[in-house]
């Protein structure tokens, strides 16, 4: 884990903008419109402002790539190029649900193998596939990049193939590799076609796509793609995403085609920013994958005005994600892969940036014709248009779009505004209808994460109390005091401070203070977490001189408990005299001494406070025990002087915290 760094795991997702000692992104882990994750290699882990997701490198693998702790391992230990040894036996379970998602990639792997080993080295592969991909144009070292394969066009040579070599019936059946009759007998699904490997964004064979050779009638379907299964969906797959990350993140810009060879002969042509949602609309899931690392895109289409029309549809939905979307229409009957195939690499890459157009912009000009003079026609083009414009986000876009579509129709822009007022409200009378649907059902799931039950509780080794932890009632209170008291160690537990008066000593570390006023006043924590989390500490501190490595030990924890405590917590800040304590002290924090001063304050009215509270918390339980049980007259009197012996030391800490007692 000390080689990871939690940039370079995070970035090979998300693109990722460096700001100041940390980096930015938008967060895949929700509808993210701003870069609200921010990532810090410092502490090693992720964080998301918004929607709270938060992590070292290993949880972010398996939350945002639904890998297993062993594969976020391996993943890790391949990209870091460290050797693994195998040691522990996995859970049935485990294995199981491991096994079967690494055994259909490793039976994908194979298949893909086998394809491309038929296209380069069999007669049948030479003269079928290969001469069918360069009667295309399409180059070697492409057929090489994109893995592109041939199926020979036997009944079932691949799946014996396949089971010679040991991977199991199933398998092949659940990847769609391999169909079975009616009678029981094995054939292969891709038989006699050019095989399209498709990659998942970590590169990973998830599926193919089979294209037919020639149109002879037998088989109507030009293509046959695999089914879904735990490894494929397509619903979350974008055809390219593996080779066009890099470009995107570049050029910050997505070209959106329909199929597998305009994704190819544009590679060809010199633009590897393309992804192809493989002939449907996009789905939430694709949109996803492209706003995790660019917030534009192109979509090409060709010259088609049905297909144009057609598509339209589901773009707004793109422009309700905050995408800043452009069309690029191709001359009439071309698709990217002919019109790339056609001209020259240059003559594409300026046909691009020279046709792109905005989106509404192209839709409204599209529209305006259509309706031609129809007053009525163009009454409901222009609503259809503002409808458009309301699900753009930004205010002065909008702007924008309503002057341009004033012109265009030659309205005036307060006709316009009028009616895209209405849209706008009535979109966001929609979306706060959800959002509280969703928040009443966060509400009703329960809870919130990060702090333990009141269970985890136990009562102090004060007479009376201990055995009546049921009755402890200030049980948030005391775990804010603990909790700001084990932060502070870990935040600023190598500084130092000084005894009152005395601040030409040498001083003595916070967290070495801190621990001697707790063996002191024999204080142990009630929160079992947070006091596992302080003896680690001490623990670590002991050898460790680096602060930011005993965070970065911590976020990396084996307990999960302790790990997503400290994410959780830590400020990603890098530890600093806070501006609270300012207002807080109504000091002034121009110089080091009265910094130290604040500093000196926070750890007194940390340590007080976490006093204050345990009071608080015995003088509950014996006044519970007191209301609840009958005790022996010398036991009651024994408890009411503990209570009133509490109460004193209530008072005077009070006093010196500047608080008023509260009852
Ligand atoms: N598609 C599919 N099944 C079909 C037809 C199309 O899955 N029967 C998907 C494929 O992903 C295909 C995309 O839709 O790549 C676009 O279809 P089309 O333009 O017909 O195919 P191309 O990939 O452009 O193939 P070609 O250029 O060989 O016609
Ligand atoms: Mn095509």
């Amino acid at each position: 884990m000390a080689a990871v760094r939690i940039e370079e795991v995070v970035g090979d997702f998300v693109s990722l903008r460096k700001q100041g000692q940390d980096f930015v992104g938008i967060c895949p882990f929700h509808d993210d419109k701003n870069p609200s994750m921010h990532v810090s290699p410092r502490l090693g882990i992720y964080k998301c402002f918004v929607c709270d997701a938060a992590g070292n490198p290993v949880k972010f693998l398996m939350e945002h790539e639904k890998m297993s702790y062993p594969e976020a391992i391996e993943y890790l230990a391949k990209k870091y190029g460290i050797p693994l040894e195998y040691e522990r036996s996995e859970s049935d379970e485990e294995r199981q649900q491991r096994t079967l998602r690494e055994s259909l990639l490793i039976v994908n792997e194979f298949a893909q193998k086998y394809f491309v080993d038929q296209l380069r080295n069999t007669e049948e592969g030479k003269l079928m596939g290969m001469a069918y991909l360069k009667e295309r144009g399409f180059m070697d070292a492409t057929i090489d990049k994109f893995g592109l394969g041939y199926c020979p066009d036997g009944w079932d040579n691949f799946t014996k193939a396949a089971l010679e070599k040991g991977y199991k019936e199933e398998y092949l059946i659940e990847l769609g590799l391999t169909g079975k009759s009616q009678s029981g007998k094995l054939y292969d699904i891709y038989r006699g076609r050019v095989i399209f490997p498709i990659h998942n964004d970590a590169g990973k064979v998830i599926g193919f796509g089979g294209r037919i050779l020639k149109k002879d009638g037998k088989d109507p379907r030009k293509y046959v793609n695999s089914r879904e299964n735990t490894i494929y969906h397509k619903s979350d797959t974008l055809y390219g995403i593996y080779f066009a990350k890099n470009a995107i993140h570049k050029q910050q810009n997505v070209y959106l085609v329909e199929g597998y060879t305009d994704v190819i002969s544009m590679h060809e042509s010199g633009v590897e920013n393309v992804v192809a949602s493989s002939g449907t609309s996009l789905t939430q899931g694709q949109i996803r994958m492209i706003t995790k690392r660019t917030q534009n895109i192109t979509v090409l289409y060709d010259g088609d005005m049905a297909g144009i029309k057609a598509s339209m549809r589901g773009i707004d939905m793109l422009l309700e994600q905050g995408l800043k979307i452009r069309v690029c229409l191709l001359p009439d009957g071309e698709d990217p892969d002919s019109f790339a195939k056609k001209h020259r690499d240059s003559e594409l890459q300026d046909y691009l940036a020279a046709e792109s157009k905005d989106f509404l912009l192209f839709k409204a000009d599209i529209l305006s014709k259509e309706a031609g003079n129809d007053p009525i026609k163009r009454a409901s083009m222009v609503n259809e248009i503002l409808k458009s414009i309301s699900c753009v986000k930004d205010n002065i876009e909008r702007a924008f779009y309503v002057k341009e579509c004033a012109k265009l129709f030659d309205l005036s822009e307060n006709d316009l505004n009028l009616n895209l007022r209405r849209f706008v409200w009535e979109k966001t009378k929609e979306q706060g209808r959800a959002a509280l649907q969703q928040q009443q059902a966060q509400q009703n799931a329960g809870g919130f994460s990060g702090q333990p039950t009141a269970e985890t509780v136990e009562v102090p080794d004060v007479i009376d109390t201990k055995k009546h932890s049921d009755l402890a009632q200030q049980t948030d209170l005391l775990f804010e005091a603990e909790k700001d008291l084990v932060l502070l160690m870990l935040s600023y537990g190598n500084f130092l401070i000084y005894e009152a008066g005395d601040e030409e000593s040498s001083g003595v570390r916070i967290d070495q203070y801190i621990c001697n006023e707790m063996q002191k006043e024999d204080i142990r924590l009630h929160y079992k977490l947070l006091q596992e989390i302080f003896d680690k500490y001490v623990d670590w501190a002991s050898y460790i001189g680096n602060q930011d490595q005993i965070i970065r030990n911590f976020t990396l924890a084996d307990d999960p408990q302790i790990s997503e405590f400290v994410i959780r917590n830590i400020p990603v800040e890098e530890p600093k005299f806070s501006d609270r304590w300012k207002d807080k002290y109504d000091i002034h924090t121009h110089t080091t001494r009265n910094n130290l001063r604040i500093l000196q304050n926070q750890v007194q009215n940390i340590l007080l406070t976490l006093k204050l509270r345990i009071l608080e918390n015995d003088a509950t339980v014996i006044q519970k025990v007191l209301e609840s049980e009958e005790l022996a007259e010398d036991d009651m009197v024994l408890a009411l002087q503990q209570l009133n012996s509490i109460n004193q030391m209530k008072k005077e800490i009070s006093k010196r915290l500047n608080r008023v007692v509260s009852r």
